[in-house]
């Protein structure tokens, strides 16, 4: 009998965590959260479930086969979620390497093993089984300003280091559904924001920056648009996907919250200038326009109506109360950010900052 466990992988990263802490408080059974503790994973993002009986982590690479091999030899989980992955768009731009290695080579190894497990279950088991890969909008391309919102449909045009090798293991999934029949779902997400959220991506950053007197960073003209959707929402959709979608489809999970990077980072200003004014002036005093990301995508947007339809699903949470409750979460929480902003992210932000002239370590 498959137990009613699941292997999680990147569950010490932003998204992956808040997946497997909502897991646990739901109680919808035993989670193995594999993660290689890269500089994005953080062992206090599980701190509420650190002792719990339902949560048991296994420090790994998804690319190392013996352990994925033993691990569903000895737990024998009925899915495997896969959010493993370098996930930062500048980092792929001045280091590819560990994205093509963890996001190709990593979910092809991840794949096979997978593969592996799944073949030699009874028939009945083998139908219960999902692999559900968690991946971006991002593997789309970019949008003009008025082009419509990325349908499941729409061609595969990604522009950066990142977004291709997340299209590579999208297409890895698919064709191991096509050739093998196993049993995948994969999702194509827009960003996402709130607890845990590391402050290298856009809106941790802002806030952490603010509350250091620090500048604003916004890169070009700030006229970028994304698609915004509050982390917990996101691991909404995952467990319904998980539960009621197709093997074989894809679904695209969006919020409906398009925003210039110009308005998100206003809107975090004037959160914070009402709960946690400062002395003198707004933050948004502290706002700089830096040089440009090359290839800088100007625009995604998410039509979110398949997985609406099809699945049932909806956001709880609108851009507006997601965002005050993550500027919330930051403000009560410190420690977390003091820890997180040590050492390695002092050697990122000069890597980064430094060539578009502005100092933030
Ligand atoms: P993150 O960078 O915060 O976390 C990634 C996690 O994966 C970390 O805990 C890291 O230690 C772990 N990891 C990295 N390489 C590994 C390896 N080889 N083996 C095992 N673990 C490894 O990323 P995130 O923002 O939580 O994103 C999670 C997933 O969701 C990614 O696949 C990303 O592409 C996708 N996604 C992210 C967003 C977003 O806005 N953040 C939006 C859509 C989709
Ligand atoms: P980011 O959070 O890195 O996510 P992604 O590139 O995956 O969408 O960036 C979100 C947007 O914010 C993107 O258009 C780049 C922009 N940005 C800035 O303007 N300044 C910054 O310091 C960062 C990190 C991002």
């Amino acid at each position: 009998m498959l137990t009613e466990t699941i292997l999680v992988t990147g569950g010490a990263g932003f998204i992956g965590s808040n997946f497997v802490n909502a897991w646990v408080k739901l109680d919808l059974g035993k989670v193995i959260n594999l993660d290689k503790l890269t500089y994005a994973g953080n062992m206090e993002n599980l701190a509420d479930i650190s002792q719990h009986p339902n949560h048991i982590f296994i420090h790994a690479d998804i690319g190392d086969r013996q352990a994925v091999q033993e691990l569903l030899k000895t737990y024998r989980p009925r899915a495997v979620l896969n959010f493993a992955a370098e996930s930062h768009v500048d980092r792929s731009i001045h280091g590819p390497d560990e994205f093509i290695q963890t996001n190709v080579v990593g979910t092809f190894n991840l794949l096979e093993e997978v593969r592996g497990y799944w073949q030699a279950l009874p028939a009945d088991e083998q139908a219960q089984f999902r692999f559900l890969h968690v991946s971006t909008d991002e593997v789309y391309g970019s949008l003009g300003a008025h082009d419509p919102a990325f349908k499941e449909t729409n061609p595969y045009q990604p522009n950066s280091p990142y977004s291709a090798s997340k299209a590579a293991s999208d297409h890895l999934v698919r064709a191991y559904h096509h050739t093998y029949g196993l049993p995948t779902l994969t999702t194509n997400c827009s960003n996402n924001y709130g607890p845990y959220h590391f402050p290298e991506k856009l809106i941790p950053l802002v806030i952490h920056n603010a509350l250091s007197g620090k500048p604003l960073p916004i890169y070009g003209n700030g006229s970028n648009i994304r698609d915004w959707l509050y982390v917990e929402d996101h691991c909404s959709a995952i467990r319904q996907v998980l539960a009621t979608g197709a093997p074989g489809e894809t679904y695209n999970i969006g919020g409906w919250n398009e925003k210039t990077n110009l308005d998100v980072v206003h809107t975090l200003c004037d959160i914070l200038d009402q709960e946690r004014p400062k002395a003198q002036g707004s933050y948004r005093d502290q706002i700089t326009f830096v040089k440009d990301r090359p290839g800088h995508d100007l625009r995604y947007a998410i039509d979110a109506s398949k997985v609406e339809r099809e699945l049932g699903w909806k956001p709880q949470e609108t851009f507006e109360t997601g965002i005050r409750k993550t500027v919330r979460w930051y403000l009560g929480n410190p420690e977390w950010v003091e820890h997180v902003t040590s050492g390695e992210y002092q050697h990122w932000l000069n890597k980064n900052y430094h060539e578009r002239g502005e100092e933030l370590a």
